[in-house]
């Protein structure tokens, strides 16, 4: 094919997960092309994750882009449950020993590592169409892609496939070499951005028997909350003033009377789910962040979890480059899944305990009643979720 790249390492994907190791890798020596499906606009107009474990930060910091994340990133110490109108207080830091976590949008690291992959002439290729992987059992795998109308083939030692859940790598493993495990929650979260103060200083969980609802943030003029809904809502069944009202209603009272109300710049509805894909790499394919593990957001896990593959394939990638060493490449699916699997059962956890489950028994619904009140009574308990909460050791 006429228009042929060589590289390293081919990745499919320009969300936080791929950006992120190529910029790692580039840091190293090792070079990488990164293939994205949208535009570079898109990807920035997507509104996600916004807490950040303390591994991911110093991940960020190694890659050289912690800069503008310290100095505009929130350090929160704490984190607030309320349980039917009660305001709790978990002490992350007193109960973990010093670790908290940064509140910065996925929005601002995402441009973050796109500035640094610019000033690095780092190859992000964008609109990249119809991307395929193949050979990928081969010593010489590659991928194949269309943008504007002409075909570019992209040689290479390893593929990533840090395409999310509906990307295609992995989808390109025949069925019966992986296992996939799911969870479908009979709910979604419905979000939405303004530009108001933050109702709290630190973000709130809240569990009512209305259902479930957030309040987060992105900066002290920017704030993120979050209602439980049935999944057959849709935006346009929500209003700003029914979101507004819906949201106060689960809130303490003294909360939803501070809480500070505007037009919204961004409303969208996530459905829930857990799903893992065993194992993780398929030959020279190896897949990592969302691409290869979802998770509900209840935990905030799912941006860090990303980040622990992408630190467990960036160092086996320098062992292998620069010492020929492949053990950490052999070893990363399953060192990779022990801790996704921590992450798994965390926002399981979460989500079972703080959301309302359409025709629950009164069993069930009293023992949920019972877990969130010894969580919230016990230090032992509470050090528990504080530990998962910061985040597990990479
Ligand atoms: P993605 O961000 O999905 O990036 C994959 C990229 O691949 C995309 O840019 C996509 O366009 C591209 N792509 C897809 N298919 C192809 C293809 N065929 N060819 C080329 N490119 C392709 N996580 C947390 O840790 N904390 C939180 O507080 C949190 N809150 C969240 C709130 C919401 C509402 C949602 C929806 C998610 C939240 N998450 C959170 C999860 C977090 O956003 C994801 O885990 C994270 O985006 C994963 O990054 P990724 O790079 O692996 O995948
Ligand atoms: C967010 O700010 O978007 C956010 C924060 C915490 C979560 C999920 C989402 O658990």
């Amino acid at each position: 094919m006429a228009n042929t790249i060589k590289t390293q390492v081919g990745i499919i994907g320009g969300g936080p997960s791929g950006l992120m190791l190529s910029q790692l890798l580039d840091l190293k020596g090792i070079d990488s092309v990164v293939l994205e499906r949208k535009s570079r606009d898109y990807v920035l107009s997507r509104i996600r994750a916004g807490v950040l474990e303390q591994g991911f930060t110093d991940l960020m910091r190694e890659a050289g882009v912690g800069e503008r994340m310290d100095r505009e990133g929130e350090i929160h110490e704490g984190v607030c449950i309320s349980d039917n109108g009660v305001l709790h207080r978990i002490d992350l830091e007193k109960l973990t020993g010093g670790d908290t976590v940064m509140v910065y949008g996925q929005t601002e690291l995402t441009r973050d590592l796109y500035e640094a992959r610019d000033a690095r002439n780092g190859k992000v290729i964008h609109e990249a169409e119809d991307v395929q992987p193949h050979d990928i059992t081969t010593d010489a795998p590659y991928l194949t892609y269309t943008k504007d109308g002409e075909e570019y083939r992209v040689d290479c030692d390893f593929i990533i496939g840090a395409d999310g859940f509906h990307g295609v790598s992995r989808k390109s493993i025949p069925e019966s070499e992986i296992r996939e495990y799911e969870k479908v929650y009979p709910f979604g979260w419905l979000g939405i951005l303004s530009e108001t103060k933050p109702v709290h200083d630190e973000l709130i969980y809240a569990r009512s028997e209305r259902g479930f609802a957030l309040c987060s943030l992105r900066s002290r003029v920017l704030s993120r909350y979050y209602v439980q809904v049935p999944l057959e809502d849709t935006v346009e069944d929500w209003s700003d003033e029914r979101f507004w009202d819906e949201l106060k209603a689960r809130l303490p009272e003294d909360v939803a009377a501070r809480l500070e109300t505007g037009p919204s710049i961004e409303k969208s509805i996530a459905p829930l789910r857990s799903f893992v894909c065993e194992p993780m790499r398929y030959g020279n394919l190896f897949l990592a962040g969302d691409a290869a593990h979802i998770v509900p957001p209840t935990g905030a896990k799912g941006l860090n979890s990303a980040a622990s593959d992408i630190y467990y394939l960036y160092h086996a990638m320098v062992a292998y480059y620069a010492e020929g060493d492949a053990s950490g490449l052999d070893s990363y699916s399953e060192t990779a899944l022990r801790r996704v699997w921590k992450a798994q059962r965390f926002s399981w956890w979460m989500t079972s305990m703080l959301h309302q489950f359409p025709n629950e028994d009164p069993f069930d619904q009293r023992l949920q009643e019972i877990e969130l009140e010894y969580f919230l009574s016990s230090e032992a308990a509470r050090t528990s979720l504080a530990e998962n909460y910061v985040g597990l050791p990479f």
